[in-house]
């Protein structure tokens, strides 16, 4: 059985990466979408809980896609899983380098796991999570570049008092 994982924030996920689980699903048995918990990265907006449903509902259609997290290293994890794909998608250029990395130091530490890239389709090649909170905390219309429930939940979370 082929299993992958497709690791990210997902701080929140956008049509973007479901573009990219949708097309990895079609070509793997399973998909499994982590993510990543220890993640320094400043001020996310929604918690990791948060994360987890918004991503099982965008994906509640889909039935070899799983939703989890994981901590530390994503071989470590992979191992836990008996995973043998990393899932990745690439928008532009700019995303190379820091993916090589990643894919490089991957295959370092376990040379029988590889990393799959997959150009996002061209509709949403300038879409990241934190274009979707910028525009998301002014109020814009999110709607053609997130699914309906983040939306919302976009909605709320920056109705509510900080
Ligand atoms: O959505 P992101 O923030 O670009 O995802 C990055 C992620 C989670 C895939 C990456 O930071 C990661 O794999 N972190 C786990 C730690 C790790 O294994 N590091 C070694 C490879 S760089």
């Amino acid at each position: 059985m082929s299993i992958a994982v497709c690791p990210g924030s997902f701080d929140p996920v956008t049509y973007g990466h479901l573009d990219i689980i949708q097309r990895g699903a079609k070509v793997f048995d399973k998909v499994i979408i982590s993510i990543l918990i220890n993640r320094n990265k400043t001020n996310p907006v929604f918690t990791v809980e948060e994360r987890i449903e918004l991503l099982k509902e965008a994906t509640k259609d889909i039935p070899n896609v799983e939703v989890d997290t994981f901590n530390g290293l994503l071989i470590d994890y992979m191992h836990t899983k008996g995973a043998n794909a990393i899932i990745k998608g690439l928008r532009a250029v700019s995303d190379f380098e820091y993916e090589m990395q990643m894919a490089s130091i991957n295959r370092l530490l376990d040379n029988k796991i590889e990393t799959f890239f997959m150009m996002t389709n061209n509709q949403f090649s300038f879409l990241s999570s934190s274009i979707v909170k910028e525009v998301g905390k002014y109020g814009a219309d999110v709607s053609s570049l997130v699914p309906p429930n983040v939306e919302k939940a976009l909605r709320e979370k920056f109705e509510e008092p900080r």
